[in-house]
């Protein structure tokens, strides 16, 4: 069983009228345990089944039950909902329910949050057997089938109404099990994959350092969306305060020239490079022994040298992998962009603007143009690991088509 995929994932759990309603709390449990962050969407009639104050309580988040509240829209309304979900998975989903998602109804909140999400949809069946067989209710089935709506079961056995066969909602950890295949893309499957990330550090002193606001959060977004992918990944990391993604080699550096020293040497057997690192642009050739000490002048000098270009020297290589940088502009995005994928020869760009506070540096959301020979897509606003994602999808077309 492999579950570690699902850690920092956004599920959107919608809980329907249904006495399997009563395992979806054992459900938000067993999801938490794999880190992941839940939001509980409760029909009418599942209130009937459970208190919301018991999701509540295991999700560690207010339950969302009302489309029209007020209070509820204030704090994060359906629409951000609907976009702050990675996944949304209504487990139980009642036979009224998936007659009302198949028809397309948006009379409730969770039926809206449907209609109004780009992520990926599950459900997870339970019903009465008969209600489970009966030709409406596969027809039903069908049509969410035909729009790409998974399936998580339902399992055959003994039913609360006394009766057996098919309509009992899968268990728990049979239901996270599943969730944890929907990201696994198989796009990048076994391609060795080497990204950086995170900002470098440069010593000017044996105290002091020149450095810059990278977080590191894009590149370990990519690095992630890449493993999901089934890629062999290698990340590069210089100094930040994040965990390693799951299935990631990581290899901890400090500087540009140590970042440079060890790219070089794993990228031989790579096939993709990714550079997310904001590498520093100047270092300082010679470092005293010594603190640098204030007294005397007002003024002082360090003279700086350039940077190995990581990036640049990756794609000179003679068996250059398929190269993708990244960006960040403050004015004339495609332009600078553009100018830079030539100049370094790259194959990719993503370029995104940093003169937005709402977007880039230390924040979670991020937008990117990205620009490749005789192509450009923009990704627009998203949470990082969403637009990661979206990105290693790309750069897995645009490489297979190279090939
Ligand atoms: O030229 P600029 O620094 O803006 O280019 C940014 C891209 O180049 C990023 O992908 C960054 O990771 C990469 N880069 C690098 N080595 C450097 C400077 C930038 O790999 N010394």
């Amino acid at each position: 069983m492999q579950m570690s995929n699902l850690q920092n994932k956004r599920i959107l759990l919608g809980i329907t009228g249904g006495i399997a309603a009563y395992k979806s709390a054992d459900l938000v449990r067993r999801l938490r345990e794999q880190g992941v962050d839940v939001r509980v969407v409760m029909t009418a009639g599942a209130q009937r089944f459970v208190n919301p104050l018991t999701f509540q309580a295991l999700s560690a988040n207010p339950v969302h039950t009302e489309l029209l509240d007020p209070e509820a829209e204030a704090g994060m309304g359906h629409i951000e909902l609907a976009r702050w979900a990675d996944v949304v998975l209504i487990a139980p989903a009642s036979a009224n329910f998936i007659a009302r998602l198949a028809h397309g109804l948006a009379d409730d909140l969770l039926t809206t949050l449907c209609l109004a999400t780009t992520a990926p949809i599950a459900i997870a069946p339970a019903m009465n057997q008969q209600m489970w067989q009966t030709e409406v209710t596969q027809e039903n089935l069908d049509r969410l089938q035909k729009r790409s709506i998974h399936q998580f079961g339902p399992a055959k056995g003994g039913q609360a109404c006394g009766e057996t066969g098919f309509g009992r909602m899968l268990e728990p950890l049979e239901i996270v099990d599943e969730l944890s295949t929907l990201f696994e893309t198989g796009s990048l499957q076994d391609i060795k994959v080497l990204i950086t990330a995170g900002p470098t550090r440069e010593a000017l002193d044996p105290v002091r350092y020149i450095t810059n606001h990278s977080s590191g959060k894009m590149g370990y977004a990519v690095a992630r969306a890449a493993a999901e992918a089934g890629a062999d990944v290698t990340l590069v990391s210089g100094p930040v305060s994040l965990s390693t993604p799951p299935g990631v080699r990581r290899v901890d550096v400090i500087s540009a020239s140590e970042m440079a020293t060890a790219v070089m040497e794993i990228v031989e057997d790579c096939q993709i490079f990714i550079a997310a690192a904001a590498v520093a642009d100047f270092f300082c050739p010679h470092v005293p022994d010594q603190k640098i000490k204030k007294i005397g002048e007002d003024e002082m000098t360090i003279t700086l040298k350039k940077t190995p270009d990581i990036l640049a020297s990756v794609a000179a290589l003679p068996k250059s992998p398929f190269t993708v940088g990244f960006a960040a502009e403050t004015e004339k995005l495609e332009e600078y962009a553009q100018d830079k994928r030539k100049r370094k020869s790259l194959n990719m760009i993503a370029a995104n603007r940093v003169d937005d506070p709402a977007l880039g540096f230390h924040v979670d959301e991020n937008a990117l143009h990205v620009f490749w020979e005789g192509g450009e897509k923009e990704l627009p606003r998203a949470p990082k690991q969403k637009l990661a994602r979206d990105l290693i999808e790309l750069i897995a077309k645009k490489f297979s088509q190279q090939k």
